[in-house]
């Protein structure tokens, strides 16, 4: 049956419960047309909607017309059943409709869930700070709930996108499993755990009706002080490209979830000092196309290859361009080069940075590419100036059906129309004992061991001091983007669950009084025969992580251009009273990046760069006691105290480094 793009037939198409008489023609033709629903002229297909609708849920096998089982086993395979469904769809839709599918706002930002349903919204997120009060898994499924109900209430029952942050592990949620974040994921060289880590955090987005997760970030970083230089694999295009690929699909294994990698393109390759503050994180990337396409593109050629059907544009700019507004990257190399038929979606706001105002913004946004506008509000202005915008023939009536199609399309792939219920019975994923196993396992293999003289692994009858704030805080092990936007400490009102080292160490201890914790090292009881030193950086996220210098000693007002404190000062005062103790010492590193500790290594026998790993504390009590191996390689180089950034081992930049990319002792 003909749909769209000229006279057509008079069809029924039975959506569930749900009759629409459709015909459709060219717009304004007369023919056939028989105008749309609210007598606007629409697009290319002007379409009569009559519904008798009992609001009953419209399922897969509702659509006839050959349609048939339009949703494939595994996502991520398009199939003439799909292609045929977005076109029947398109040709239903007014232009309101169509536009309010390529906004993606703050729920925060409604003036009531009835907005979903009056501007047609296609997508919604929770901003860095944003959850429902109390931060609970049964509160936010009530929250999803409501708002995607809102969808499925209007004409055509377009299923809505939750987007949320869950790169490392649904970790906003209070009492989620909190994964490691990537940079150790990538020291794993293990894709088949990032894979699981992806399908149990799928598990854990999924039971709360959310339908879409930020990640995985696909950057490649290549600068240390970069304040997302923890959210990125690696700085290795093919340690990257490997994990990006797994991580999809292990979130896309099942009906339900889409991936979105991010940040395309060269997030990871900006110059300092061309940052947002001043520092470098939405910065310009500075260098040829041939290395945007050597480092910075495969991962997102690996991604599409996976099957990813949204994919995220970066804030930062490419040779002095927004990436947002580069036709030449979003629509020749990745919708063109790439073959990509999934949408693009712009980073949060990120379209204010372009120039103009509102209305210029979004025609140069969506002409350049995007299909989908994250915003933090102004909804009803976006769509008002979008279809302005059309009827004045800015943007094309043409590239709003291509950004929308692609939308549709990766709604219908993904499954969600064919989602009656939320999976309000899985609230037991989030954070279940098994999810818990595979975080530890997660931990064991991403620390890498860059020392052992022998002090390691500790003997379980010995006596240990644990020395430094870090070693009690499941706040500073997890890092950014847990709870909330940068990260908290423990001593925040809401607990994040898990445990941390100190716990997990006297858990394992052959008693759990052998293990003293002393917060400034300060406190060494004279039995004491062995000292673990944990050393870490406050957390943080995006530029507020940006540091003009990595080392725990660098705690200068200019450490990070938006003041926030990375590096609290209290390091050389807890090295230097445990190092008085005249006992072996063992270096823990919770930290986001390779820092500076070379001055430092002749008082331990052993260091551990443990990164950020998350709720499982017990996972790094594992190693140190050898109920685990160290089996972790460097995904970042790490840098002498003297050497000029970047240092990246893809760019041969920065010099001879302290540990190269690839270096990893194991344990006996
Ligand atoms: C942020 C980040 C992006 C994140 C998005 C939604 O600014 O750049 O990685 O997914 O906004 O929170």
């Amino acid at each position: 049956m003909p749909f769209g793009g000229g006279p057509c037939t008079i069809a029924s198409i039975t959506l569930g419960a749900t009759v629409f008489l459709v015909s459709c023609g060219q717009s304004g033709d007369g023919a056939g047309s028989l105008g749309a629903p609210d007598g606007e002229t629409g697009d290319a297909a002007s379409v009569d909607v009559t519904a008798e609708r009992d609001g009953g849920p419209m399922s897969q096998d509702a659509l006839p017309l050959g349609v048939g089982e339009a949703q494939t086993d595994a996502l991520g395979a398009d199939t003439p059943a799909i292609e045929m469904r977005v076109t029947q769809l398109l040709a239903a839709m007014t232009l309101d409709e169509k536009i309010g599918q390529m906004v993606m706002v703050d729920y925060g930002a409604l003036a009531s869930p009835s907005d979903v349903t009056t501007y047609f919204l296609g997508a919604l997120l929770p901003t860095g700070d944003e959850a429902p009060s109390p931060n609970t898994p049964s509160t936010w499924l009530g929250m999803v709930d409501t708002l995607r109900r809102q969808a499925l209430s209007t004409r055509l029952r377009i299923p809505l996108l939750f987007g949320i942050d869950a790169v490392h592990g649904n970790a906003k949620v209070a009492g989620a499993t909190v994964f490691p974040h990537a940079i150790g994921l990538g020291c794993t060289r293990d894709p088949a755990l990032v894979a699981q880590v992806a399908q149990a955090t799928a598990a854990e987005v999924r039971a709360l009706g959310l339908s879409m997760t930020f990640s995985p970030d696909s950057d490649v970083g290549q600068d240390e002080r970069w304040g997302r230089t923890y959210e990125s694999f690696s700085e290795d295009p093919g340690v990257v490209s490997q994990m990006v690929a797994a991580a999809v699909q292990g979130f896309q294994g099942a009906p339900g979830l889409l991936a979105c990698p991010k940040h395309v393109l060269g997030a990871g390759g900006t110059a300092w000092g061309t940052g947002v503050m001043g520092g470098i994180d939405q910065g310009n990337a500075v260098i040829s196309e041939a290395e945007m396409r050597s480092v910075h593109l495969p991962p997102f050629q690996a991604a599409i290859e996976a099957g990813a059907l949204t994919m995220m544009v970066s804030y930062s700019s490419w040779q002095g361009t927004k990436v947002s507004a580069s036709a030449h990257w979003l629509t020749d190399v990745i919708k063109g080069e790439l073959g990509y038929r999934g949408f693009l979606l712009s980073d949060f706001d990120a379209i204010k940075q372009l120039g103009g105002d509102s209305p210029r913004q979004a025609a140069t946004a969506i002409n350049a590419g995007l299909d989908m506008i994250m915003m933090s509000s102004g909804h009803a202005g976006f769509i008002a100036d979008v279809k302005t915008l059309v009827q004045n023939g800015t943007i094309a009536a043409s590239r709003i059906d291509d950004a929308v199609a692609r939308i549709l399309r990766a709604k219908l792939i993904a499954g969600l129309f064919d989602e009656a219920e939320p999976y309000g019975g899985a609230l037991g994923d989030v954070g279940s004992s098994a999810h818990r196993q595979i975080a530890r396992q997660a931990v064991h293999e991403s620390a890498v061991l860059l020392k052992n003289d022998g002090v390691l692994p500790l003997s379980k009858s010995a006596r240990v001091v644990l020395a430094g704030p870090g070693a009690n805080d499941v706040g500073v092990q997890s890092g950014g983007w847990t709870l909330g936007w940068q990260g908290v400490t423990q001593t925040g009102a809401t607990a994040i669950g898990g445990t941390t080292l100190l716990t997990g160490m006297q858990n394992a201890a052959t008693s759990s009084s052998l293990v003293t914790y002393s917060w400034d090292g300060s406190t060494v009881p004279a039995d004491t025969s062995v000292g673990v030193v944990v050393l870490y950086e406050n957390p943080y996220a995006e530029y507020e992580g940006d540091t003009d210098d990595p080392s725990f000693t660098n705690t200068s007002s200019a450490q990070n251009p938006s003041g926030h404190t990375i590096y609290d000062g209290l390091a050389a005062g807890v090295v230097s009273r445990m190092a008085a103790a005249n006992i072996p010492l063992v270096l823990v590193l919770l930290t986001g990046r390779p820092v500076r500790i070379e001055s430092w290594l002749p008082h331990f026998g052993a260091v551990v760069a443990a990164w950020l790993p998350g709720s499982e504390g017990e996972g790094l009590a594992d190693l140190l006691y050898g109920d685990a191996k160290f089996v972790g390689k460097l995904s970042k180089s790490w840098p002498h105290d003297s050497t000029i950034l970047p240092l990246s081992s893809t760019l041969n930049a920065g010099g001879p480094p302290l540990f190269a990319f690839g270096v990893g002792l194991t344990t006996p």
